[in-house]
């Protein structure tokens, strides 16, 4: 491991952390509450729950196993409450059935990649080092960076660069990604830097800080397949959140929000006929919005962090059916106030929520 165990710590701030916890410790206030963090990352976040919530278990995940080998170090005053386990996160029915577990009471979702894959100077995410292109969150599994781009039809490398990276100039991208490739094999991250620059017209590149930062997030999302992994997790995920359980997710660009908006969105409304003043068995909101749209840093945290620069942040809680005012389900009246068909704002946040 190229990183020494200690220097880490110091250098990672966990994005939004207050927010993150006031969010999640009504779900955890609970004797035998898990919590599962699903992007164990360097463990901060983890760290932070287990010490404010000490009665609580956690289930650690992260697909990458030097994450999760300085995750297991920096916790390791919590063994006995912690299961940490090499998995991409939408494996965690497996995870959760293998330790015995119906379900889980807090959940939180710190997408993307962490500081010690950026910083790591073998792994090929940052535009700003050289390494050889490999990129993968698992460098034991899957197709690299470096066998996209040389590998690719040149019509899907510019779909993943408009599509993941939001590049404008997709096409001058790859011709020039192309161009190069028929040379030599394109195996190091500062020559597709280059390459990228070089392509995207002068003017466009004062503005919008380093031109290959899109492509090397298109890229990024292409060889980890994040958005598809994201967009199955998320379901089997809210069927296994317990009544009055959490889940929090923190998404850093628009794709992976918008799946996110969609997944917590569908449980928020009702299903039944819009005219019926009570809701039918089976057809109510299973969930309740706890933030109001996606919430953004305040200034003060991205002076802090400027990672937390574009974080989205929503998060929502698994609605007690049983548990409403002891009515039955079938005379439950319609919930108006988060996602009843949009008579109101769904999702408003209450006063006080979170507290
Ligand atoms: C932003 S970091 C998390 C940082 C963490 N919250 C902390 O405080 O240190 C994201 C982590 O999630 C992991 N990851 C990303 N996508 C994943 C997936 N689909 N399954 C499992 N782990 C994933 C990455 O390997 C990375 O270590």
């Amino acid at each position: 491991m190229g990183v020494d165990m200690g220097e880490l710590r110091g250098t990672h701030v966990p994005v939004l952390l207050e927010r993150c916890l006031e969010l999640l410790t009504p779900a955890l206030d609970r004797p035998g509450a898990v919590h599962v963090d699903f992007t164990l990352g360097l463990g901060g976040h983890a760290e932070a729950v287990l010490e404010r919530n000490p009665g609580i278990t956690l289930v650690g995940l992260d697909r990458d196993p030097e994450a999760l080998a300085h995750a297991r170090h920096r916790l390791q005053r919590f063994e006995g409450r912690m299961h940490l386990v090499h998995a991409v996160f939408d494996e965690l029915p497996e995870v959760l059935a293998e330790l015995g577990l119906a379900q889980f009471h807090g959940g939180l979702m710190d997408l993307g990649v962490s500081s010690l894959q950026l910083d790591e100077a073998d792994r090929g995410f940052a535009y700003s080092k050289d390494a050889p292109l490999d990129m993968r969150m698992n460098q034991s599994a899957g197709v690299t960076a470096e066998d996209v781009v040389n590998g690719y039809e040149p019509g899907e490398l510019v779909r993943i660069l408009r599509v993941y990276g939001e590049e404008k100039f997709a096409t001058r991208v790859v011709s020039a990604i192309v161009r190069e490739r028929a040379k030599a094999r394109i195996v190091s991250s500062a020559k597709l830097a280059d390459l990228v620059r070089d392509a995207i017209p002068a003017a466009a590149r004062r503005t919008g800080g380093n031109p290959a930062k899109r492509t090397f997030q298109a890229l990024r999302i292409e060889v980890n397949a994040e958005l598809a992994a994201l967009e199955s997790a998320l379901p089997s995920a809210l069927d296994l959140l317990a009544p009055t359980g959490r889940l929090v997710v923190m998404s850093y660009h628009s794709l992976e929000d918008r799946i996110v908006k969609r997944a917590l969105a569908e449980r928020a409304r009702s299903t039944g006929p819009i005219d019926l003043p009570v809701e039918l068995p089976g057809t109510g909101p299973s969930l309740r919005l706890l933030t109001r749209g996606s919430e953004p840093p305040t200034e003060q945290e991205v002076a802090d962090n400027p990672r937390a620069a574009s974080v989205k942040l929503r998060a929502a809680e698994r609605i007690d059916v049983h548990g409403q005012a002891g009515q039955a389900e079938r005379e439950r009246p319609r919930l108006s106030a988060q996602g009843g068909r949009g008579r109101t704002r769904p999702g408003a946040r209450k006063k006080g929520e979170g507290h």
